[in-house]
């Protein structure tokens, strides 16, 4: 169907739509407040106290007891290698805050990820029994090795936090050591941590001695460029009994703003014995192919790649691109709405959770695009495509906007309104061809507005 034709029954559809209408603006409005303050618990006030709390706890303080090397059992060291071997050759998915949902991960290891973590959890927070650190100890029925982050700089709190995980059938836990979010890193959590490599190191050790799972370390390359020092961290977590170590090839000062730096993975996978897990800027199968053959990584991980597609997973099993159609990709979108139906359940209290999820993962679909391997492949070998200005990926692809199909530019609109409408729409149909036609009359209503919002505030980005 064409956009102008779409337009003019645009209508017509609402009309017939009725009450769908109504009941959309009706649970909108809906106070979403509460369930949106829990799931946000970074940003609870008295999380915790004070600077850079001691890693020991207060029982084990003697000088001879400030250790960096752990005494692990028998089972525990024969249970990191199990661990490893799980891991070894996967794409693994990243934790990721708000995006590692359950009904998130279930769609990803639909699409074959075998190797799974949850969202950041605050251990202190989750052994006051919090409801939403609690929740993120949840996996979904399909996740069969699942990875339950915490962030916590204190030994107990990560003893504790790792019973828990092992309670609600966590395969291992991984220590929070990349955080940038000054919330975290005030309280001496998350990148704070990479401070003292030493102190990390007992830390590390006291909660890997004390945890029945395995005890995984994610860290960044350091705090800030002046102050890399992962190869300190690493060596000093490989002693510590960390069962693998991922690093994301960036400081923590650096957020996004260059590409990961896979040089210093690479030396760090070839230098240190700890088994160690790449990650940053994954995006196709063949940039992951390409690290994995580079370097002595033991796995590599994703995270971005799997926000905006998360089918890379079997791109990645099957060493090719699965070019999903706009209409592809609504039946992936409905399969979340699915899951998330399933999850948080069919109804207004339903829509009203899913909601804070839902219109957010479009932020990150949105930049789908199709790279080809033939056109894009060498160019990714100079910079990750992850980084790549999506119009000029278009110009090599000979495409325009006003070439797109119109369901194609909707799923590509950057604007946050529309993400709202689109997951509404996908929310409600009872097919995808449903989803479809309700897209296109959307689109008719409402694209060109949302398009040059969406414009407006990229070009006050560019200036300012
Ligand atoms: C939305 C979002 C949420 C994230 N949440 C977490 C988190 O809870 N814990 C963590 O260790 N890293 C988190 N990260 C960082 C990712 O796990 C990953 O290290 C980073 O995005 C680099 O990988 P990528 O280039 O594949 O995205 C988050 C990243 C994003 C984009």
């Amino acid at each position: 169907m064409q956009y102008s034709s779409v337009r003019q029954s645009t209508r017509a559809f609402q009309k017939a739509k009725g009450l769908v209408g109504r009941r959309y603006h009706q649970q909108r409005e809906l106070p979403a407040a509460s369930y949106i303050a829990a799931s946000t618990a970074i940003a609870e006030p008295d999380l915790h106290q004070g600077e850079l709390v001691d890693a020991q706890p207060s029982t084990s303080r003697a000088a001879g007891d400030r250790k960096q090397t752990a005494d692990l059992t028998a089972a525990q060291v024969s249970q990191n290698k199990e661990l490893v071997d799980k891991f070894r050759g996967k794409l693994i998915l990243a934790p990721l805050t708000r995006g590692g949902n359950v009904p998130f991960r279930r769609l990803c290891t639909d699409f074959g990820a075998d190797v799974t973590m949850s969202e950041m959890s605050f251990a202190r927070m989750l052994l006051k029994g919090d409801i939403v650190e609690k929740a993120r100890l949840r996996k979904a029925d399909n996740e069969h090795c699942f990875g339950f982050q915490i962030a916590t700089n204190n030994i107990q709190e990560g003893i504790g936090a790792g019973k828990l995980a092992a309670e609600a059938g966590a395969s291992w836990v991984d220590l929070n050591c990349g955080c940038p979010i000054y919330e975290a890193t005030k309280r001496g959590l998350g990148s704070a941590l990479l401070r003292k490599p030493p102190k990390l190191a007992r830390l590390v050790a006291g909660i890997a001695e004390g945890i029945e799972l395995p005890l995984t370390v994610k860290v960044r390359t350091g705090t800030s460029y002046s102050k890399i020092n992962a190869q300190e961290t690493v060596a000093l977590l490989a002693e510590a009994g960390a069962a693998a170590v991922t690093v994301h090839g960036r400081t923590a000062e650096q957020r996004y703003k260059k590409p990961a730096d896979w040089e210093l993975l690479s030396d760090l996978a070839e230098q240190h014995p700890v088994p160690l897990i790449g990650n940053g800027d994954v995006l196709t199968h063949y940039e992951a192919r390409d690290r994995m053959s580079s370097g002595s990584f033991l796995a590599i991980m994703a995270g971005r790649g799997a926000l905006i597609k998360p089918w890379i997973f079997q791109e990645v099993k099957e060493g090719r691109e699965l070019c999903l159609t706009a209409q592809d990709r609504i039946g992936v979108y409905r399969q979340l709405v699915s899951h998330m139906k399933d999850h948080f359940g069919d109804d207004a209290k339903g829509w009203r959770k899913a909601s804070y999820f839902l219109p957010w993962h479009f932020d990150f679909f949105c930049r789908y695009r199709h790279f080809p391997e033939d056109t894009f492949g060498e160019a990714s070998r100079e910079q990750p495509l992850m980084g790549r200005r999506t119009d000029l990926a278009m110009a090599e692809l000979g495409e325009t906007l006003e070439s797109l199909p119109v369901l194609e530019r909707l799923l590509r609109c950057e604007n946050t309104a529309a993400h709202k409408e689109i997951a509404w729409a996908l929310w409600d149909s009872h097919s995808d061809s449903q989803a479809a036609t309700y897209l296109k009359f959307l689109a008719a209503e409402k694209l060109l507005e949302w398009e040059e919002t969406a414009e407006a505030k990229e070009d006050t980005r560019a200036q300012g």
